[in-house]
């Protein structure tokens, strides 16, 4: 692919060729001892919530707003560059495009952007300020709702609280089109429910067992737990296109065995020291080095996800949202 050819002294860098075969062979061994499935038990206070008359009133946005959910369930293999760089690539093709951050217990896209918001998702959580006010501007033409960085309370919303950020959407005017929800790492209750509040997860997975299984985990319980069965699958720190596709088909190998779910291959992201440059320099690659492989690649995926169907019914994210929170499990 393009971006590989233009890699400069690319084989050169730092890479781990790990075998993936060790962790798809592990995952197969504790599918076959039948671990027992992971457990989750917040979703009936979530439908509670999304039910009572009160969540209902607000949601009355008709304009049809992709929301995609950004995981990985391994920490660092690059869920907010994704985010951050997608929704850039995304902003550039016109559209108009948000992110939430959503890693409540550690924050980082305003790190990563070197924003510092006065304010935050705590306070819409509190009461004391709309959605619309907490809302920035960042570069790239994007806006961003941060996240309460080491407050550590929100690190684990009661149900009541993480239905009322969903909630809070129903405050904004502002036209959206798509909605990128940077995820935390790991499988806790708030990962689920964004994810299964979204539209699209995408999985963002790299070459490394741990990586592997842990994408694998995520997948497995969003699908046994929340019925979500259908998965973007996007390969990041990839040598080249032919490795993210391989790590692609490893993993479908064993999706395809002890799961009902379709997967579809997003893209790979080459591993790029002008993104390590570019995060150094507290801006996103996409911005700082339009031209460089990993700039080139989250384009690419970002013209795929513009031709990803749109829900089919009419209606904002919001009704999306809600509907998801009522009907899972
Ligand atoms: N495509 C890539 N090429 C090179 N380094 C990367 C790439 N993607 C991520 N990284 C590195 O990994 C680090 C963690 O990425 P980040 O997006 O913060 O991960 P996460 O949000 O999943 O924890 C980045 O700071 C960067 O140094
Ligand atoms: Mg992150």
């Amino acid at each position: 692919m393009q971006w590989a050819d233009n890699m400069l002294s690319y084989d050169s860098l730092p890479y781990h060729s790990l075998s993936f075969q060790k962790s798809v062979q592990e995952i197969i061994h504790q599918e076959q001892e039948r671990v027992p499935p992971f457990f989750y038990d917040q979703a009936e206070g979530l439908r509670r919530m999304a039910q009572s008359d009160s969540n209902r009133g607000e949601l009355n946005q008709n304009r049809p707003v992709r929301v995609i959910a950004v995981s990985s369930g391994k920490g660092g293999v690059g869920k907010t560059n994704v985010s951050v760089n997608l929704a850039m690539s995304l902003a550039a093709t016109g559209q108009k495009v948000m992110i939430m951050d959503a890693d409540l217990g550690l924050a980082n896209i305003d790190v990563l952007l070197g924003l510092h918001p006065k304010l935050n998702i705590s306070h819409v959580l509190s009461g004391d300020y709309d959605l619309s006010e907490v809302i920035i501007d960042a570069p790239g033409n994007i806006k961003i709702i941060p996240a309460a960085s080491g407050v550590s309370s929100m690190a684990s919303l009661s149900d009541a609280e993480n239905a009322g950020i969903i909630n809070a959407f129903g405050e904004l005017q502002n036209e959206l089109d798509v909605l990128i929800i940077d995820t935390a790492a790991g499988i806790d209750k708030s990962v689920v429910s964004f994810c299964r509040a979204s539209q699209e997860v995408i999985v963002v997975v790299c070459d490394e067992p741990s990586s592997i299984t842990d994408a694998y985990a995520l997948i497995k319980v969003l699908n046994k737990e929340q019925g979500i069965n259908r998965f973007r699958i996007l390969a990041n720190m990839a040598h080249d296109m032919k490795e993210g596709r391989d790590l692609f088909g490893k993993i479908l190998r064993v999706t395809d065995r002890f799961l009902d779910v379709s997967l579809d291959f997003l893209g790979a992201i080459p591993f790029d020291i002008y993104l390590r440059k570019a995060v150094k320099k507290q801006t996103a690659v996409s911005q700082a080095y339009p031209r460089s492989p990993s700039a080139q690649a989250f384009s690419m995926a970002a013209q795929k996800i513009n031709k990803w169907p749109m829900p089919k019914r009419p209606g904002g994210h919001l009704e999306f949202f809600v509907e998801r929170l009522i009907n899972s499990n």
